[in-house]
């Protein structure tokens, strides 16, 4: 397996392109599954997780192919002939989950793994199976398979989720689209992914208000049509690099960055001393002197700050004067960076749902390794103003959310290797 060596000190300079967002486009592709006509993503990232869910969507019987290096990915599923997505590609990546509820919607029928994915904590489809059962849908589990059938058809209903899931209100929508009536989904997420989801989904007819709210209102229709739809910026991405800079130190211009994407954590940067200047392509970051201050951080749902950024934050306050409280709200086993960041030099002290970090002078390489994605990305980050080599150990988490990871942190200066590992 290969391995990413980062060589610490080294101030950067320049811009990064931020790509379309993963979490974003993993929810656009099965929304091809409701229509028989094609359906095209530009500003797609290219990423192994993209290409697990292209995998899925052929294994379903759409045609799915990547274009223009991948940036473009163009869809048609007027075909369906298999409605069981099985455990060998669902078990890859958990966001699988989200052609459920199109192709309960499509085709009445719909079995689907129990998914795998990132291993930070429990992570049930209870919602999924209520949302769904609300609107007429018949689920069992067997075999480790959920299998979901809607004889007479999905009828729209009002349904209040218990937690505003992000997975669960992008199936329950696409599910809605095609279902008899009107339904009403209270406390459902706000993420931009799923404002970016319902502008598609409204490009191919669907009459859906209220995304962006807590209350989304989906009038179903007869059927869908095609349409062609550019993914959202990756707002974990930008995050990320907009903590390189921060981190190593320098400046950095983040291109196709959004503050109204990062409000939350901004504002905590802002906290710590960081500046980050709107400029007409994005968004710029600068660390020029001194050591940054601590901050307590908080994860929520949308627009509260980012679960997935609370690694990499933790990354920035290592290094930081004070303590800091980080408290992990929506994943109840996602501190597993902390240990790895403590082999470099770090000060934490994890109790239960939150970390207390110490802020130390400096961090020191060390071999490392993550068990998931973002906190694989913290360990880089961390590595880029540490003193000596870290060598971050297990980089296929990091293709599944990073495209040229390597080449994006040496375009700014960043001194960053791909080693092939045996
Ligand atoms: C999505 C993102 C992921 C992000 C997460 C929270 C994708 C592909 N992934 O994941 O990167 O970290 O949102 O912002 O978009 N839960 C239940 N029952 C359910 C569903 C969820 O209890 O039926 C719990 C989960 O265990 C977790 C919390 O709700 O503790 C948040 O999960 P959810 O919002 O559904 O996240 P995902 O859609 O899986």
């Amino acid at each position: 397996m290969d391995s990413i060596i980062v060589t610490g000190g080294k101030e950067l300079s320049g811009e990064i392109p931020i790509a379309g967002a993963k979490n974003a486009c993993l929810a656009l592709m099965p929304a091809t599954l409701l229509s028989e006509e094609p359906l095209t993503l530009t500003n797609a990232p290219r990423l192994s997780d993209i290409k697990t869910m292209t995998e899925l969507l052929a294994s379903l019987g759409a045609e799915a192919s990547a274009l223009a290096d991948g940036q473009v990915l163009a869809m048609s599923s007027h075909n369906i002939d298999n409605h069981v997505a099985d455990y060998e590609i669902v078990r890859k990546m958990r966001a699988s989950n989200l052609v459920l509820g199109p192709m309960l919607a499509r085709l009445g029928q719909a079995v689907v793994s129990l998914p795998g994915g990132c291993a930070i904590g429990a992570r049930p489809m209870d919602l999924h199976i209520q949302g769904l059962t609300a609107l007429g849908a018949e689920i069992e589990l067997k075999d480790g398979y959920l299998h979901a059938k809607a004889p007479k058809g999905l009828k729209g209903a009002v349904y209040e989720m218990g937690f505003a899931s992000v997975g669960a209100t992008e199936n329950i929508v696409m599910a809605a689209t095609l279902a008899k009536g009107t339904t009403v989904l209270k406390n459902a997420a706000r993420e931009p992914e799923i404002v970016d989801l319902v502008s598609c989904l409204k490009k191919m007819g669907a009459h859906i208000d209220g995304e962006g709210t807590s209350t989304i209102t989906i009038e179903g229709v007869d059927r869908l049509h095609g349409a062609t739809h550019p993914v959202v910026t990756d707002r974990i991405e930008l995050g990320t690099y907009m903590l390189a800079p921060v981190i190593a130190g320098g400046e950095v211009e983040c291109i196709g960055g959004r503050l109204d994407l990062v409000e939350a954590f901004v504002e905590k940067l802002d906290a710590a001393g960081v500046s980050v200047e709107e400029t007409a392509r994005g968004l710029k970051v600068s660390r020029k002197n001194g050591r940054l201050s601590a901050v307590d951080v908080t994860t929520a749902p949308f627009p509260g700050f980012p679960t997935d950024l609370q690694a990499q934050m933790m990354a920035m306050l290592c290094t930081a004067d004070g303590t800091s409280v980080l408290e992990e709200k929506i994943f109840e086993n996602r501190f597993m960076h902390a240990p790895e960041l403590m082999r470099m030099g770090a000060n934490i002290d994890v109790q239960g749902g939150k970390a207390i970090v110490t802020g130390v002078e400096q961090l020191k390489g060390a071999p490392v390794m993550a068990t998931d994605l973002r906190a694989s990305v913290s360990l880089i980050l961390a590595g880029l103003a540490a003193k000596g080599d870290t060598q971050v150990n297990r980089v296929y988490h990091l293709d599944r959310g990073y495209e040229h990871l390597v080449r994006k942190l040496s375009g700014v200066g960043a001194q960053v290797e791909r080693v092939p590992g045996s």
